[in-house]
């Protein structure tokens, strides 16, 4: 029962035989093979072999094929097989047959052809080329060294592989040799099948090899890695059990204080870093005897380690509503820097990691810089703690110590940061202006790093050793001089300049903060004790003189403790009036050397700013017989020298104006002198009151005492701007005067604050000529 194509193919070198398919094993030539055969249709086939030339193609599955499923689809079988003969036969009880095969030749299936009962091929041979021995003997030299390694270092091949291989020269020998001990995969060993001639072939054996030595020793050094990290860890939990017997025994239980730490740390999440750092230290404390300094330094250091907030954050209160009424409940006025921190919260509502920047509150003592702080804190519901620069000269007291000696401590932003216990309070850098330098180092360069946003976010405290984050904290910087801070910090922070207060706001203070906060902090609330408004002026225009209200809170606390007093002893309320406060606070304490309303020759009020706040000053000027010569006292500055000598060139170059005998300046010297010589005066803004004393002297007119005055002048007597206008309105207030003149310029300065002006005339002149004819009463006055 021949088909037509068998037919027409006959006497060529093709064969028809019937196809055997194998699962998961590629049979090459020379190979022994058993296999198990359950589809009837190869059975047939099988059979119908055995009849005639026994032979049979074997061709490999390309995959799994489920061989209960009945017919095979030739589809899913390879194209090159081998062709083999077949040894053996027996015939399983259960159905099936079981055969041993052996391989013959390659041949590739040229055409299937699929009768009904039985699945024949029409193949063609694969023809080798037979290469010559010495082409294939450096193949053979390489595979041989390659085995041999695998034989050595791997146990999956039988000790005396390499030994047998040795002796072996015929490559087809080799090969084979080679071919059985591989577990090769399908794919693989099907490739090599496929070989277009013997070196290809050899070359491939090579590559499988070498892919097995990999495999080979990549699983040898993962096996000795997880050897050694067991063998550590194991070593170590074994060597830790017997420190602790050894010091239990030695009773040195410092044991169950280390396994606190060592679960307070699991606990903590923390940086690897970090963590790392703290277990290092672990370690050594638990090698270290409990009673060393060593052990101290240490136990201290891990302590603080675990202390530190490293991801603590408080969250924040953002109701403006309610910051705007904790603002108020703590401090009257202010407006500027509470509508400041109303906008920075609104910030922090839109966007939570924000623009933060870095506030300084700048002025005069006693306007509620520091205590603005706590209360901004408490407004935004985070903590805060305060660290004074001022004084500081040693940078460690900002970066902290090396951990090297006994005593060494983190900086003291590291340190309010534990305290705190929060990532993210408010810090507030006290009296930066004050900031000191010296041999131990620069504290203001230390300080530049804590305020950098860029930098602070790992900012780096020598105790620690490992960076913390700083830049989820809030600072506010205050200062009284802007300008004695270095330019590089005050860059990095958004100046709020506050001025001094005027009466009336002190008495708005007192009555709202002050008296309240005193009363409860005696014990005196609801005991009937009164402060009428009239006792507050008095107490802060006779008691005090000062631009912020430090001193009248001090004066107030004092009068309450009198009270406490009178109310323990004798059972009776005190009654403060204007009349009594003598009694209790001592005669006034603002005695003015010589503030005497009087219009002098020679003597005006100018008007001054220091980091106090404004101070009224008396510029003498009188003439003496001598020889033209001018003498100038009283701690006078450089620019303030020559502000001098510009006015009196001014004078004598307007003589003819005032009526000056040209002899006052040849035959009489001139001395001008600023009393209060312990304060060193400099600046350019006293030109207009020093020409107003120069001219009042050489012209005998008195100057009017009601006026003060500030401004720069120049030889043409254009009167220039000057700094802290408000200061000197409200020092000139203080001192009662009438009027105030100022430079024209300077009328911008009080725009946002226009109150100030209240209860004071306010001249603003351009000329020296408008100043003069104010001030110079007529001759006799
Ligand atoms: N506007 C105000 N309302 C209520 N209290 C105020 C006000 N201004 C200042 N105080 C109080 O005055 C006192 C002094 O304030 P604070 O210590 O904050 O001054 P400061 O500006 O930091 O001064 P310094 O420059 O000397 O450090 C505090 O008790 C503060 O509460
Ligand atoms: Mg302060």
């Amino acid at each position: 029962m021949k088909s037509l194509k068998e037919e027409i193919l006959k006497g060529t070198l093709t064969e028809v035989l019937p196809v055997i398919p194998t699962m998961d094993v590629v049979v090459f030539p020379h190979m022994i093979v058993p296999l198990l055969v359950l589809d009837e249709r190869i059975i047939n086939g099988i059979n119908q072999s055995l009849n005639g030339s026994k032979k049979v193609l074997l061709l490999a599955a390309k995959k799994k094929i489920d061989n209960t499923q009945g017919a095979i689809g030739t589809k899913d079988l390879y194209e090159v097989g081998t062709i083999s003969s077949i040894m053996r036969l027996i015939k399983i009880p259960e159905g099936g047959i079981k055969i041993l095969v052996q391989g013959i030749s390659r041949a590739r299936v040229t055409d299937i052809i699929t009768d009904e009962n039985i699945l024949n091929a029409v193949t063609e041979p694969l023809e080798e080329e037979m290469l010559a021995q010495e082409e294939l003997l450096p193949y053979i030299k390489n595979i041989k060294e390659v085995a041999e390694k695998i034989s050595i270092s791997n146990q999956s091949f039988s000790p005396d592989f390499h030994i047998i291989l040795g002796k072996m020269n015929d490559p087809i020998k080799i090969a084979d040799f080679i071919l059985s001990h591989l577990n090769l995969s399908v794919d693989n060993a099907q490739a090599l099948l496929e070989s277009k001639d013997q070196a290809e072939f050899l070359e491939g054996i090579l590559g499988q090899l070498n892919k097995e030595v990999e495999v080979a020793e990549t699983q040898e050094r993962i096996k000795n890695r997880a050897r050694d990290s067991m063998n550590k860890a194991q070593k170590e939990f074994y060597l830790r059990e017997q420190l602790k017997a050894i010091k239990q025994e030695l009773g040195e239980d410092d044991v169950e204080d280390l396994d606190k730490m060592r679960a307070k740390l699991t606990e903590l999440k923390l940086e690897d870093e970090v963590r790392e750092e703290i277990v290092r230290q672990l370690n050594r404390l638990e090698k270290t005897a409990p009673d060393s300094v060593e052990a101290t330094v240490t136990r201290n250091y891990i302590e603080t380690m675990l202390a530190l907030p490293w991801n603590h954050e408080t969250p924040d209160n953002l109701d403006l509503q309610h910051a705007m009424q904790v603002l108020d409940e703590d401090h009257y006025g202010l407006k500027q820097v509470k509508e400041r921190i109303l906008d920075f919260i609104s910030v922090r509502t839109l966007k939570a990691d924000g623009y933060a920047p870095i506030l300084c509150f700048a002025g005069p003592p006693g306007l509620g810089k520091t205590s603005l702080g706590a209360s901004i804190a408490r407004a935004l519901g985070r903590e805060v703690f305060r660290v004074s620069v001022g004084g500081l000269k040693d940078e460690a007291e900002i970066r902290g110590h090396r951990r090297t000696y006994v005593g060494s401590m983190p900086g003291r932003i590291i340190q309010g940061i534990r305290k705190a216990g929060t990532k993210n309070p408010i810090i507030i850098i006290d009296e930066i202006d004050k900031i000191g330098a010296d041999f131990r180092g620069d504290p203001s360069a230390a300080m530049l790093e804590v305020l950098d946003p860029q930098q602070n976010k790992t900012f780096y405290d020598n105790y620690l050793g490992v960076p913390f984050d700083l830049s989820r904290a809030i600072f506010i910087a205050t200062a009284n001089d802007l300008g004695a801070i270095s330019e590089p910090l005050r860059d990095r922070m958004d100046i709020i300049q506050l001025s001094g207060y005027t009466t009336q706001e002190k008495l708005n203070i007192s009555k709202q903060h002050l008296v309240r906060r005193a009363l409860a902090e005696t014990g005196l609330e609801g005991k009937g004790i009164l402060f009428s408004d009239e006792v507050l002026v008095n107490l802060i225009d006779g008691y005090t003189r000062e631009a912020g209200v430090r001193n009248l809170e001090r004066v107030i606390r004092k009068l309450c403790s009198k009270a406490a007093r009178a109310l323990v002893e004798k059972k009776e309320s005190l009654v403060f009036m204007v009349e009594n406060l003598e009694k209790h606070l001592g005669p006034m304490q603002i005695i003015d050397y010589d503030n005497s309303l009087e219009n002098q020759i020679g003597i005006t009020n100018g008007l001054a700013w220091t980091p106090f706040g404004g101070e009224m000053l008396k510029v003498e000027a009188i003439l003496m017989p001598g020889k033209g010569k001018t003498i100038l006292t009283g701690q006078l500055g450089d620019v303030m020298k020559e502000s001098a000598s510009a006015a009196l060139s001014y004078a004598k170059a307007h003589a003819k104006d005032f009526d000056i005998d040209p002899t006052r300046f040849t035959e009489y010297d001139m001395h001008i002198h600023i009393p209060a010589g312990a304060v060193p005066k400099d600046g350019p803004s006293g030109g207009i009151t020093l020409l107003s004393s120069i001219l009042s002297a050489l012209t005998n007119r008195p100057i009017n005492a009601k006026i003060a005055m500030t401004g720069e002048i120049n030889l043409r007597g254009r009167i220039m701007p000057i700094g802290g206008v408000k200061e000197k309105i409200l020092a000139a207030k203080r001192n009662h005067m009438e009027t105030v003149i100022l430079p024209y310029q300077n009328k911008n300065d009080i725009m946002d604050q226009a109150d100030i002006i209240e209860g004071i005339n306010v001249m603003w002149v351009e000329h020296a000529k408008e100043v003069l004819d104010q001030v110079l009463l007529p001759l006799g006055a």
